[in-house]
């Protein structure tokens, strides 16, 4: 039997990078085929609408896109539930309860809440449904009463949170309905993967990501003119391993491990061009993306199928969250006409 229930997800706010795939989906799908968890990927979009309330069609396309993203990743809807978090009425309910045991300094003390509340620019025009994401976020987790919640480390206030509202309303109700949940974090220093210009961050904002979808083509234009040493001028010149983009990668996706030795070792003597190590990464690149393409490609030419899979999934993920949503009901005494015939 399945013991283990692992919920995770992400908001639909564009189409998934290389870097997603790196710090997440390919660890899911290591996990859905271990077989040992009862597994849920949810499509927070309620949750993407907070900051985006006025423009639902990019969430609306965003979806779709993630949705082909998970399962061309290899992401098996036999294996995993695949939810929209707006289909599942129960979410929303739990959460009025639970914002009842949440005090708002509190919410304002969340700091990855406040670091993105600064980044978005809200200034004093704060939507309320942002501040108060991360108890919708302990609905999310709580409904499936899922243990293990593997995510970045910028989600850490939220599992804090959440466990903070297991506790509180399994000791205000004196019940033991809701289950703590434990983060599954990244290993410590495999953050996250940098753009390819460099920068820390890949983001769409900045232009500087490859995209699961990206066409061949695209992702090679993108490899060629990606940000190296910038004082390796001269082939023979030797260059530098730090902070060379192009290594960082070839570390992170790279499997022959001895080749990448070898080549930084030839790098930093001098004497190796970038388009050579540049070209291998291409090499490297490809050979991940292309079956992952090959299979969005089959999906895509049946968008209705993918949109029955999520609707599938919710069907089944409603069931458990109404369930749980029964007890909660129970819990705190709601449940006035429960004896009624
Ligand atoms: N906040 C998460 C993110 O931005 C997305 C998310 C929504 C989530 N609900 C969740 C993650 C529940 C884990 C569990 O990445």
């Amino acid at each position: 039997m399945k013991t283990n229930t692992i919920l995770t997800g992400d908001r639909p706010t564009g189409k998934l990078h290389i870097g997603h795939y790196l710090g997440s989906l390919k660890n899911r799908v290591k996990l859905q085929n271990e077989g040992k968890y009862n597994m849920f990927i949810m499509i927070a979009d309620m949750q993407a609408l907070t900051d985006n309330a006025r423009n639902p069609e990019k969430i609306r396309n965003s979806l779709i896109q993630v949705a082909l993203d998970y399962l061309s990743v290899g992401i098996d809807p036999a294996k995993t539930n695949i939810l929209v978090q707006s289909q599942i009425p129960a979410l929303n309910e739990l959460t009025m309860y639970y914002l009842d045991l949440v005090n708002v300094s509190r919410l304002e003390r969340n700091p990855t809440v406040k670091s993105e509340i600064k980044q978005k620019g809200f200034g004093q025009s704060i939507p309320a449904g942002f501040l108060t994401y991360p108890v919708s976020q302990a609905a999310d987790i709580t409904a499936f009463k899922a243990d293990t919640v593997p995510v970045g480390d910028d989600q850490e206030p939220m599992l804090e949170q959440t466990r903070e509202i297991v506790r509180t309303f399994n000791n205000t109700y004196n019940a033991e309905v809701l289950v703590e949940p434990e983060g599954v974090f990244p290993p410590k220093g495999q953050g996250r993967l940098p753009g390819t210009d460099g920068n820390a961050k890949m983001s769409k904002s900045l232009g500087n990501g490859i995209y699961l979808s990206d066409p061949a083509d695209v992702v090679t234009k993108k490899i060629m003119s990606m940000y190296t040493d910038p004082d390796h001028v001269h082939v023979e010149d030797p260059g530098k391993i730090e902070g060379n983009t192009v290594f960082t990668y070839l570390d992170a996706f790279a499997e022959d491990k001895a080749k990448v030795a070898e080549l930084k070792e030839q790098y930093q003597a001098g004497g190796l061009g970038d388009v050579k190590v540049k070209r291998y990464l291409n090499d490297v690149m490809q050979g991940l993306l292309e079956p992952i393409r090959a299979r969005r490609a089959e999906y895509e030419k049946d968008i209705p199928g993918v949109y029955q899979i999520l609707k599938d999934g919710s069907d089944k993920a409603n069931e458990i969250a109404n369930q749980t949503l029964a007890e909660v009901r129970a819990a705190i005494g709601v449940d006035y006409f429960k004896d009624l015939k």
